[in-house]
């Protein structure tokens, strides 16, 4: 009985490794595999078998059927698969592919960031829409019609009344206008301005607006918060310094300076923000009593920031979508 199973096992395995049609595979189908094949003759023999005998060569037996039946559909399945003119479509030898992952834009992280900061100092944050109207952006704010200050920024109208509003200040106004004091904010968004793009201007940026309306504010209190962020974000020993400015919204007014050194290059002063204290006509355009009141406000660039921190020259490099820019961060 070994010696059987062992032939046909070998006999099975000569023939089947040189078929390359059909029809001779069927031949052997008929041979080995059919009713009357010489594997279940194998089988009809192991039963005539005397039972003790059995144990000894059941097992052998079934390997031998399994093993024939899979070599056997193997071949089947390749002589099929080439009749029809298919290929195996997989190919081992590509390489793999990379999965790609994504990640937050350097902008989102500073804003992330900055809001992290602010709301660590005390502030809520709040948000307006980018198309607004010129009470807003302007009016409301002190500028009035036909006034010179309203050429700092080059607007982008889309009538006479609306336009996309070039700095996150309106929504100052949105904020006083639907709540009431103390207020405390920081409103992000983006602002558009009509400038030649270059280097260092573009037609979107990112600003930061802070609010901060209460009894009794004063102007060492906006620059407490704003030092107390400079030193959070660039660093304790960051170089800053405050200087005379004007807005028509706020009075006092100044800028904020942060000392930036390339390594190896010259060294110089970037502005970085433009604050003051909120200005008594503008709380009166929103109906808060500037005698009971006081506020600060200030607004930062996100995009003038970043690029200090990281050593950013071209502010066109944040909105190119270069994958070789945004994977550095
Ligand atoms: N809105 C001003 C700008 O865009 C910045 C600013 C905000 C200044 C708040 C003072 C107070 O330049």
């Amino acid at each position: 009985m070994e010696d059987r199973i062992k032939s046909i096992q070998t006999d099975f395995d000569n023939e089947i490794a040189v078929v390359d049609d059909i029809k001779k595979l069927e031949e052997i189908r008929l041979k080995y595999l059919s009713r009357k094949g010489l594997v279940p003759l194998l089988f009809e023999d192991f039963r005539k078998l005397p039972s003790d005998e059995k144990p000894k060569y059941g097992k052998t037996l079934n390997i031998l059927k399994n093993v024939v039946q899979q070599k056997f559909d193997d071949v089947k399945n390749n002589l099929e698969m080439n009749a029809s003119g298919k290929k195996s479509t997989v190919d081992l030898t590509l390489p793999a592919r990379r999965n790609e992952v994504g990640s937050l834009h350097i902008l989102t992280q500073t804003l992330y960031e900055m809001k992290e900061i602010f709301k660590g100092l005390g502030f809520s944050v709040y948000e307006g829409p980018e198309l607004e109207s010129d009470f807003n952006n302007f009016e409301a704010l002190n500028f009035p019609a036909d006034h010179p200050a309203r050429d700092m920024q080059d607007t982008f109208f889309i009538n006479e009344n609306f336009l996309l509003r070039t700095h996150t200040s309106p929504v100052q106004v949105r904020l006083m206008k639907s709540k009431k004091p103390p207020l405390r904010a920081i409103m992000p968004g983006k602002v558009y301005r009509n400038e030649a793009i270059s280097a260092k201007s573009y037609c979107l940026f990112h600003q930061v607006e802070g609010l901060y309306v209460d009894t009794d504010v004063t102007f060492a209190e906006l620059k407490g918060t704003l030092v107390a962020f400079a030193q959070q974000f660039f660093g304790e020993n960051v170089k800053y310094r405050f200087r005379p400015s004007f807005f028509p919204f706020t009075e006092p007014s100044a800028e904020v300076d942060i000392w930036w050194e390339p390594k190896g290059k010259q060294g110089r002063w970037l502005e970085i923000l433009g604050c003051g204290m909120v200005d008594p006509n503008v709380l009166r355009n929103v109906d808060i009593d500037p005698e009971k009141y006081t506020g600060y406000a200030f607004g930062m660039g996100v995009e003038r920031t970043a690029m200090l921190r990281y050593g950013i020259t071209d502010i066109r490099t944040f909105f190119d979508n270069d994958k070789r820019f945004l994977t550095q961060f």
